[in-house]
């Protein structure tokens, strides 16, 4: 999971986004924990407007995505980078930050963020 990232290229039948990151932004109200409780609109925000400063936004390239529920609720709030299908759990915007330019943008995953895989909802 490692390897470098190939360049931004034109969009394909087989992958019109090189990456595609699902934000989950699900508010509950019934006082079970939820993402929205620990600022996963702020996250998404962010790493909208920071795949979009850097040029990395746009077909045959990084697409952020809003999601309900991914049912990780224990880990949350997550997000999840397809196509490496690589789950994390983030706490600041500072991790943001580093998801955008390691993985995003260089295609190295960034280990220390990784959802624990035992937890789900
Ligand atoms: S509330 Fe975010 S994964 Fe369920």
């Amino acid at each position: 999971m490692n390897a470098p990232a190939p360049s931004a290229a034109a969009p394909s039948s087989a992958s019109y986004y090189q990456r595609h990151i699902f934000f989950c932004l699900n508010q509950r109200t019934n006082g079970q924990a939820c993402c929205a409780d620990y600022g996963a609109q702020a996250a998404f925000d962010h790493c909208k407007a920071r795949v979009k400063a850097l040029g990395l936004a746009g077909p045959g390239k990084v697409r952020v995505n809003k999601a309900g529920c991914l049912d990780r609720c224990a880990a949350g709030p997550v997000a999840v980078v397809y196509p490496e299908a690589v789950w994390y759990s983030f706490v600041d915007l500072a991790d943001i930050d580093e998801i955008v330019e390691s993985h995003l943008k260089n295609g190295v995953v960034v280990q220390r963020l990784l959802t624990p895989p035992h937890l789900g909802r």
